[in-house]
């Protein structure tokens, strides 16, 4: 069944308020739901009530029970004719959340109940119009064993918890403000919670909780500390205070994603919540901060408007995704931010939008809608926002985000509405602009720049190219911001501003005056533009650049062309020295001007994936993990050994913290230890081993045990040993564990993951661990491009068998295999023969077989 964006019409029924009470149990929960339900603005027709995994006890409609032939219950539907233009309409049903895998509506982790209803879960509760559009008022009672459920959460403020008097005890939630269903949220267990509270501007005092296992609240600070930064820095930033007088985030080990928005009562991965210096990497706390703040956001940009269909997703995503990097850049190095969020866009979502699963960010159907929370929807999402407010600038995007919220609040608004709300705010024509999204692709442009020296004129010449991908939505020019500047080859200085262009047209000249030096273009500063660039530089050019420009990301992209432009050449099989390479690594590493963490990341080789996409067709897997080998030897040899090895004493042994210098000096250390274990000689080893055991902090920790997973060597079985043995009760350290091994080139991947699967800690039926062991696999190029196929029939393998759990993460593995477009025959045929081997596999989830045959056709 496909579902067709202009198919949307609005309600028959609307539900103004709902009921919900829950006699809660593990095997066995009761949930009796009192819907006041009147007629809304859709066509007229009967009360269709989404019900899925339900046993169904009873439905009575004004009071009087209906027997089976009121009403039927069919493909998970529950259809029941009203006369007249509202009603009470009151079900009970039974479900067993211990039996839930798939963790989506109500079910057990340890021994929390928790639930995840976005985007379709709610309807696995209790019946209901499961859609966006329809926003109840809820007060939620909640009833359980007093000694397993201690503590009983849900959306808005608490009531009293009464005792029952049998051992059990009960709680009521109100929460004032009407939401959509998805946001719904319920937990029970024995939880603890870090408190602490926020003043809001206009003088609201939040009571905060971060519910945790007992034991485990010292290592919510970090969290906290988050929190409370998000909620100062959305009323600065954007003027939103929060609107209830609690905020609480809970912290369970199973869970399918990084974390959910819930009104009041975020839900969080473990993962993006637990942090201590011995357990948790710089990243870790990187990671949690912006998804604290991200959820913190969805308040505004989520929740109070909301989305109108699933359709609009990027409406609150992209705009969110968008915000919490906004927030990350203003609580460390903005530069190194967006060189790591531009990293992370290219990987996942280039590759996406060149594929057979590209999609415009505001998709036009779907099968299955948890396959559209992508990197299209979140992250080119949040590029789509970021162009609108480098177009408008500061204040105006503000008055235009302003808008947005008076107009649309309390709303389940469309994307179309936010567009509206920004040109007439910021007083921006995004007529044009529209197209990102409609039409799907990375764009290209072309960019060549000569110069007239009599004339002392330099002209740019730019063009426009939209790929032919599936689903492209029309190819026509689009609207691209591309900040612009000039360099002296001669002065090494800027040559006049840095000029905001907008290209607008399929092919543009644009002068610039009073150029009286060579000049060398730097473009797509900041990454103006989700676009590929090409333009034709030099290798000198670049290295120029490398050294030279004035933006940080300019910089580093210039590092980076630099690197595979040389990986590109070479995986084809034609040499090119690598001089200019040498000389600006060991010119960056010898820069004291620069901070260590921008160094770090501009001395990083590009992403294999990166290079593979770069060649395009007929790739040889196994030709560019060789090339990366030698260019990163190559490296090794031109900047040396005692460079490396005292970048990777520097600093060490000073007390712990997390600000970003500290940060960057461990980011720079790990960069330049991997670049030694590029060759590791004994030297090397003995630094990694003493690195491992004398850290204080998980950061320097990882970066050894990483270095030493991928050696040949005693000290890599010794140090995988003890840190198994540290930390095995820590179930997300665990993780990393899993992870290095997966993940490490030395000896035969694909047999140390199977070794791996035997092991007693891994469970294929926890989404981390899952994640972990087979994502790590997965990210193995060699292991996983191994000739023959092995590790293509792995992956198939692996996801049939999660798929019979849960289908949600089973059909987020299925990407590496739809990617066999770009590689040479037999490896394109050997994956495709996976993707065929999944769709002929009895009882395939909707959710793997769409992303199968689109990844095959
Ligand atoms: N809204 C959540 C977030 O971005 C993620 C929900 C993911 N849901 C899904 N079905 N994949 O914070
Ligand atoms: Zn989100």
């Amino acid at each position: 069944h496909i579902t067709h964006r202009k198919d949307y019409q609005p309600p028959a029924w609307l539900v103004p308020d709902a009921a919900l009470t829950f006699d809660l149990g593990a095997k066995r929960t009761k949930v009796s739901a009192r819907l006041n339900v009147v007629r809304g603005a859709g066509p007229r027709g009967p009360l269709i009530l989404n019900a899925e995994a339900l046993e169904l006890l009873s439905v009575s409609v004004g009071g009087r029970k209906l027997s089976a032939d009121d009403y039927s219950y069919a493909d998970d539907r529950l259809t029941l004719v009203i006369e007249g233009d509202e009603a009470v309409v009151e079900t009970e049903v039974r479900i067993a959340p211990d039996r839930n895998t798939q963790l989506m509506g109500l079910y057990a982790s340890g021994g929390i109940l928790c639930t995840q209803c976005e985007a379709e879960g709610f309807r696995r509760i209790t019946p209901f119009p499961d859609r966006p559009d329809i926003l109840s008022r809820y007060t939620v009672t909640l009833r359980a064993d007093r000694t397993d459920y201690p503590v009983l959460l849900s959306n808005g403020d608490p009531g009293e918890l009464r005792d029952l008097g049998d051992g059990r005890h009960e709680i009521m939630w109100t929460d004032p403000h009407p939401k959509p269903c998805y946001l719904f949220a319920a937990v029970a267990g024995k939880l603890a919670a870090l408190k602490d509270s926020f003043t809001t501007m206009s003088g609201r005092i939040v009571a905060l909780g971060i519910w945790v296992r007992p034991g485990d609240e010292p290592r919510c600070q970090h969290a906290m500390r988050a929190l409370k930064d998000s909620m100062a820095w959305d009323e600065r930033t954007y003027g939103r205070e929060y609107d209830l007088d609690v905020f609480n985030i809970v912290a369970v080990d199973d869970f399918n994603f990084g974390a959910m928005e819930n009104k009041g009562l975020n839900i969080f991965n473990s993962k993006y919540v637990l942090a201590d210096r011995e357990t948790a990497t710089d990243t870790d706390f990187d990671n949690i901060a912006a998804i604290v703040a991200h959820e913190y956001f969805h308040n505004w940009t989520g929740n109070r408007i909301t989305c109108r269909d699933w359709f609009q997703l990027s409406l609150k995503e992209g705009l969110t995704v968008f915000r919490d990097q906004s927030f990350s850049a203003d609580h460390g190095s903005a530069a190194v931010k967006r060189i790591q969020d531009v990293r992370t866009l290219r990987i996942a979502q280039f590759a996406e939008d060149a594929g057979p699963l590209a999609h415009s960010i505001r998709p036009d159907s779907y099968q299955e809608i948890s396959n559209f929370y992508t990197s299209t929807i979140y992250n080119k999402g949040a590029e789509v926002i970021r162009m609108m407010a480098t177009l408008a600038g500061a204040e105006r995007y503000r008055a235009g985000t302003d808008l947005y919220f008076e107009r649309h609040d309390g709303e389940a608004a469309t994307c179309e509405d936010w567009i509206s709300a920004i040109e007439d705010g910021a007083a921006l024509d995004l007529s044009q602009f529209r197209r990102w999204y409609t039409q799907a692709g990375t764009p290209t442009v072309n960019a060549t720049l000569t110069h007239d020296a009599d004339a002392r004129t330099a002209t740019l010449t730019l063009s426009q190219d939209l790929p032919n991908v599936p689903n492209a939505g029309g190819r026509k020019p689009m609207h691209i911001p591309l900040k612009t500047a000039l360099f002296g080859r001669e002065s090494g200085a800027r040559l006049g501003k840095e000029r905001l262009i907008e290209l607008k047209d399929a092919a543009v000249q644009i002068d610039f005056g009073g150029i009286e030096e060579t000049p060398i273009l730097s473009i797509n500063r900041a990454f103006s533009a989700p676009v590929s660039v090409k333009a034709t530089r030099a290798p000198g050019e670049l290295a120029f650049l490398s050294a030279h420009d004035d933006d940080p990301f300019a910089r580093y992209e210039a590092m980076q062309e630099l690197m595979s432009d040389w990986l590109v050449k070479r995986a084809r099989g034609e040499g090119e020295d690598a001089a200019a390479i040498i000389d600006a690594v060991t010119r960056t590493l010898d820069d004291q001007s620069l901070d260590d963490a921008f160094r770090a990341e501009a001395i990083l080789t590009p992403a294999d994936t990166l290079i593979v996409d770069r060649i395009g067709t007929d790739v040889s897997p196994r030709a560019v993990v060789q090339a990366r080998r030698t260019l990163r030897k190559t490296m090794l040899s031109g900047a040396g050994h005692e460079r490396l090895m005292r970048i990777i004493e520097s600093g060490r042994g000073g007390s712990f913290d997390l600000s970003p210098e500290a940060k960057g000096k461990r980011r720079l250390r790990a960069v330049a230890l991997g670049l030694l274990f590029a060759d590791p000689g004994e030297e090397a080893i003995a630094a990694a081993a003493a690195l491992y055991d004398k850290a204080d902090n998980m950061t320097d920790r990882m970066a050894a045990m990483t270095a030493l997973a991928g050696s040949d060597t005693a000290e890599r079985v010794r140090v995988l040993a003890d840190f198994h043995a540290r930390f095995r009760s820590d179930a997300n350290v665990i993780d990393k564990w899993f992870t290095v091994q997966a993940m490490a080139e030395t000896g035969d991947p694909l047999a140390t993951t199977q070794h791996l699967m035997a092991h007693e800690d891994y469970s294929a039926s926890n989404p981390n661990r899952f994640r972990a062991l087979i994502g790590g696999f997965a990210a193995n190029m060699p292991g996983f491009h191994a000739e023959g196929g092995a590790g293509y029939r792995f992956l198939a393998d692996q996801i049939l068998t999660v798929d019979r759990i849960n289908p949600q993460t089973a059909a987020r593995f299925v990407a590496p295999l739809g990617r066999w477009r770009r590689f040479r025959q037999d490896d394109a045929a050997a994956m495709r023969a996976e993707l065929q081997r999944m769709l002929d596999a009895p009882g395939l989830s909707k959710d793997v077989r769409e992303m199968a045959e689109k990844s095959l056709a």
